[in-house]
């Protein structure tokens, strides 16, 4: 396994990305871990991220240096690569130009392992985003590349196997970046790339069974990829001992219920009780207007009716829950106040600590990507694996203002209409997230003889990489034309559909 230090980067995850995607376990930690931890962690290699200061700044992060002194393949990206070269009597100096964006990388000497099928011609394009760079070279190591910026861009010292690259080869616009880092841990630190997804189920499988024992197990299902995975992984490991609860909350998408209790009940053969508690939720949500109040009641009752049913199952001693590796990076980040952003939105199914409970989240070390080829290796429908996000409250947010059955049962029909449409004209998976909205204003229209007056649906659909910012995806006419049709003809309740064209920021993805 490889360890990736991390020195606040915007572009640390992605560097563990590329290590999994080369088949290869890797683990995320702050900068400041101990070197007695960094020992006991085992590593086969190590990466040192790139971060937002200068070596030099007061308070800069620093590194326990023996590092470079236990005989584990280093490279340094970056930030990473300045503090080695610092550490081994280079220099460092603030560049006269910052250098951000695509630069064209020149080999220099003979490229050496790491390099090794990088350059084309002597040259490969790379991005860069960084104010400092090494001037001076430490000692015992070589340069392989520069650009026409910076003197120093890559350096090794390949006897004692350390490495340095200015340029971020994590970033998709480094276009032979991943096979770099794929060279670094499988022919450098001789990592063997067992990381598949047939590999984390049966290591997860066995570990859940040790974990478990002959305890019962409670989940809360939502449908959304990660308790379903967590469920299938689950109750592959341990069978009956798992007991999902799926509340029906009454705002979920056309059919939804009845698709989870298909998939996991009579396919799978998982045990799940569904709790049918629409007019609950209706009731509770009647005349609040106000979103983050919505937000509350549907949260709170969530947490209500999940802990009726889990005091119905007396002898569960395990909570499993589908936590994923962004998500603990994301905690940790917001508990030392390093790095990262902290999501202005947690999922509702957050449930209050149950003392008596144990957590089991066996999705904990996942990407949400191999989240989603592990649940397609269970055996789960593709469409449910990677369909896009659906948040938490569900249409409770989609509906603007008071939440109405009524409501609900329009928006469902439009927006099936507006999702399988996307499907068949393959716009689907090009877009990170599309939904119809409900809009409470009536607006005048005519059909037939008659005139009408209905309700108003926004479509929605957004490109984005982290639902941070986003853009709003350039729908052809042709295609909004035969949606818009559909849903005026076939939603009773419907005369005007429009498109949303804001992007985030200012707007945000969700109307509330
Ligand atoms: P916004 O609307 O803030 O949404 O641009 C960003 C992402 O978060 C989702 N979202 C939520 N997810 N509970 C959730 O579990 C919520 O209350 C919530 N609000 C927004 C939204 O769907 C988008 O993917």
């Amino acid at each position: 396994k490889i360890l990736i230090l991390d020195f606040g980067s915007q572009y640390t995850q992605l560097i563990a990305r590329r290590v999994r995607e080369s088949h290869v376990y890797c683990e995320l930690h702050p900068y400041d871990m101990g070197l007695e931890e960094i020992k006991a962690f085992g590593a086969k290699g190590i990466i040192l991220s790139g971060g937002p200061k200068s070596v030099y700044d007061e308070g800069a992060p620093a590194i326990e240096e023996e590092l470079f002194e236990l005989g584990i393949p280093v490279l340094g990206i970056c930030y990473g690569m300045q503090l080695m070269s610092r550490h081994f009597g280079g220099e460092v100096i603030a560049a006269g130009k910052r250098e951000y964006g695509h630069a064209e990388l020149q080999s220099v000497g003979t490229p050496g392992p790491l390099f090794d099928g990088f350059f084309a011609d002597g040259k490969s394009p790379v991005w860069m985003s960084h104010g400092d760079h090494v001037e001076k070279m430490p000692e015992g190591f070589e340069m392989i590349a520069k650009t026409a910026n910076a003197p120093v861009c890559g350096i090794q010292n390949v006897a004692r196997n350390l490495y340095g690259v200015q340029f971020h080869p994590e970033v998709n616009h480094t276009p032979r970046g991943d096979a770099l880092i794929n060279t670094f841990v499988r022919k450098i630190c001789g990592c063997s790339g067992s990381w598949t997804p047939g590999q984390i189920i049966e290591d997860a499988v066995a570990r859940i069974k040790e974990q478990v024992g002959s305890d019962q197990v409670i989940l809360g299902l939502s449908g959304g990829v990660d308790s379903s995975v967590a469920a299938a992984l689950i109750h592959k490991a341990i069978g009956d001992q798992l007991h999902c609860v799926f509340v029906d909350n009454g705002l979920l998408r056309l059919d939804e219920g009845d698709q989870v209790m298909a998939t996991f009940a009579s396919n799978m053969g998982v045990k799940v009780t569904r709790v049918n508690a629409q007019q609950r939720f209706y009731d509770a949500l009647a005349g609040e207007t106000d979103p983050e109040k919505k937000r509350k009641i549907i949260g709170n009752l969530f947490v209500d009716i999940f802990e009726e049913e889990s005091n119905k199952l007396k002898d569960a001693k395990w909570l499993a829950q589908g936590t994923i590796y962004p998500d603990v990076i994301e905690s940790a980040g917001a508990k030392t106040g390093k790095a990262h952003n902290i999501k202005s939105h947690h999922n509702v199914g957050g449930l209050p600590d149950y003392m008596k409970l144990q957590l089991l989240e066996p999705l904990r070390e996942l990407f949400k990507d191999e989240v989603r080829t592990v649940g397609e290796e269970l055996g789960l429908p593709h469409q449910m694996v990677w369909r896009h996000p659906f948040p938490g409250p569900g249409l409770g947010v989609r509906i603007l203002g008071e939440v109405k059955e009524e409501y609900c049962e329009i928006l469902r029909r439009a927006d099936a209409i507006y999702i399988e449409e996307l499907y068949e004209s393959g716009h689907y998976h090009k877009i990170s997230q599309a939904f119809a909205v409900f809009l409470p204003v009536k607006s005048v229209g005519v059909m037939g003889d008659g005139r009408t007056y209905e309700y108003v649906v926004a479509l929605r659909a957004v490109e984005t990489k982290d639902f941070m910012t986003a853009g709003w995806y350039p729908m052809p006419y042709a295609d909004l034309a035969r949606i818009s049709n559909r849903i005026i003809n076939e939603v009773k309740g419907i005369n005007r559909v429009t498109y949303d064209i804001s992007s985030k920021p200012p707007a945000t993805i969700e109307w509330e």
